[in-house]
């Protein structure tokens, strides 16, 4: 299949297209970044905002992978460009050229202040925790319009944490390792007629509380566990962030640190 993939320089992007690529997929990579990508069949170097840039990479191609974006806190401006603008691009290129499978990466961030205790799942009504995760959640609702009006087949994957290895106590449950982020991209890219689908894209976490089935009715099977790193992560004592980043899906982003205006564009 030829694949998009934009934000390809970047740390899922780097994977995801030496991933697709092994698995056989023609991958075009595309990254407003300088960058090269050996695994890739064409490197294009272009802003996602620029719509004849994404028009021409997007030609011919069956598929995107939508990761390009500021994957943290912003202004709201900045925010809504970078995520709801970007993915404008990317489906007015796809109806044009007849694309017909998206995958997105969208966020934990888009349910972040959801409580623990509450069902995580792709029922989960949208909670953003930050305007990063607003931009999520209004990335999402654009791809189901397109996928109502032009027949598209969209899987938005909420992205836990995305890490060589578990970093934090959180981390052990929100970990995505890097041969499941390609397996979570594979499903997305294959799954049978999808319609408008979420999944979590976490690894088969032992301490994961975001529900997996959604993904693996999609084929996502996950085959890596943080529980393996355990030991080291729990080595460090709990402190009191630990306890708060557990208590909700956002963790961090969940917290007063994060308050600002939505105008605010320092960062
Ligand atoms: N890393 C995680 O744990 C995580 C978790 C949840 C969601 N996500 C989402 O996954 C996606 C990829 O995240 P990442 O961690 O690889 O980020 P990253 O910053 O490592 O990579 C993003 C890449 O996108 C490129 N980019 C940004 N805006 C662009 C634009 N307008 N046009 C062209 N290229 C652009 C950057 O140059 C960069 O190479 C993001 O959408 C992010 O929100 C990531």
């Amino acid at each position: 299949m030829r694949v998009v993939v934009t934000g390809a320089a970047g740390s899922i992007g780097t994977v995801v297209t030496a991933g697709l690529a092994g698995l056989g997929h023609d991958v075009v990579a595309l990254d407003r970044a300088d960058f090269d990508a050996p695994q890739a069949s064409r490197v294009v170097v272009a802003d996602v905002l620029d719509a004849a840039a994404v028009h021409d990479a997007v030609d011919g191609a069956e598929a995107v992978v939508h990761l390009a974006s500021i994957p943290s806190e912003a202004s709201l401006p900045e925010i809504l460009e970078s995520h709801v603008h970007t993915t404008a691009v990317v489906l007015d290129a796809m109806v044009d050229a007849g694309a017909g499978r998206l995958v997105y990466a969208s966020s934990n961030h888009a349910v972040g202040r959801t409580p623990r205790g509450t069902h995580v799942g792709a029922d989960t009504p949208p909670r953003p925790d930050t305007f990063y995760g607003v931009g999520k959640v209004a990335a999402e609702a654009l791809c189901r319009l397109y996928v109502d009006r032009h027949g598209l087949d969209i899987v938005a994957c909420r992205i836990g944490s995305f890490r060589d290895r578990p970093e934090s106590r959180r981390n052990l449950s929100t970990w995505l390792s890097h041969g499941d982020a390609v397996r979570m991209v594979e499903a997305g890219l294959t799954t049978p007629a999808p319609g408008f689908a979420v999944l979590y894209g976490i690894s088969a976490n032992t301490r994961a509380w975001w529900d997996l089935a959604p993904g693996r009715r999609l084929g996502y099977r996950p085959q890596d566990d943080a529980e393996q790193y355990a030991d080291q992560v729990l080595a460090e004592p709990e402190t009191d962030a630990d306890r708060f980043e557990a208590s909700y899906v956002g963790g961090p982003f969940a917290g007063d640190a994060w308050v600002r205006p939505a105008m605010d564009n320092s960062r």
